[in-house]
């Protein structure tokens, strides 16, 4: 089969940020870290997301802001009630972490989430991804959020070619930064619905080509014939 021409990028991005959006608008899930824009709840929910799926996250999520409802209440607490709070979630080191990230934030951010994500990712157990999740999530900066789902999308739709390593790895944030747009409400909506793509159509196991909201604008989705 011929291959099919390949939009120049700009095009490309924008026919994908639009069909994206469209689709998240009527297929995103309602998820209740989205209810919310507490930066502290934001961050609970990305260090949890970090290794655990949405279905398991949700249960605990809820019951870990009812022990520490702020960060003041979770710095204060002793590591064994964090411990016990997080105990089925697995990766008990992100309980550490969180409880060491509220004491810093506690002790030399005024008791706030910061803001900047070069801020956010010197505290304890907090890389590029989360950093931009709660930039974008909490405080609706126009900041990319790369984690292994929206790192398969980008790859997938704009860079089918890149290799695996650093230089990749830069390249997928550059392509996130031209994508999500400078107004914070957008860039919100943007980041949230690459995840959701990545959750639900374009997973590691089946790429879902068929139901693709982004197929038409995707460089793998483009050239693929008509199977699942
Ligand atoms: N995985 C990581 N962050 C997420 C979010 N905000 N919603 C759904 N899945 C996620």
């Amino acid at each position: 089969m011929p291959r099919k021409s390949i939009l120049d990028a700009r095009t490309q991005r924008l026919r994908f940020r639009r069909n994206l959006l469209a689709w998240f608008r009527r297929h995103g899930r309602d998820l209740p870290w989205r209810r919310t824009r507490d930066p502290y709840a934001v961050l609970v929910s990305e260090v949890m997301l970090q290794q655990t799926q949405v279905v398991r996250v949700t249960g605990y999520w809820t019951r870990f802001l009812e022990c520490f409802p702020t960060l003041e209440h979770l710095a204060a607490a002793s590591p064994q009630r964090v411990r016990e709070a997080w105990d089925g979630l697995g990766y008990y080191r992100r309980a550490e972490n969180l409880r060491r990230a509220a004491g810093e934030m506690v002790t030399h951010h005024g008791g706030e989430v910061p803001r900047e994500p070069a801020v956010l990712r010197s505290l304890p157990g907090i890389g590029a991804y989360t950093a931009g999740a709660v930039a974008s999530f909490a405080y609706e900066l126009p900041e990319p959020a790369i984690d292994t789902n929206v790192a398969r999308v980008l790859r997938r739709a704009f860079h089918p070619r890149l290799r695996r390593g650093a230089a990749g790895e830069r390249k997928l944030w550059d392509t996130a930064k031209t994508l999500v747009p400078r107004a914070g409400n957008a860039a919100w909506t943007t980041n949230q619905a690459l995840m959701e793509l990545g959750a639900l159509v374009c997973t590691a196991r089946v790429m879902h080509c068929t139901i693709c909201p982004v197929r038409g604008a995707c460089r793998t989705g483009m050239n693929r014939r008509s199977t699942g």
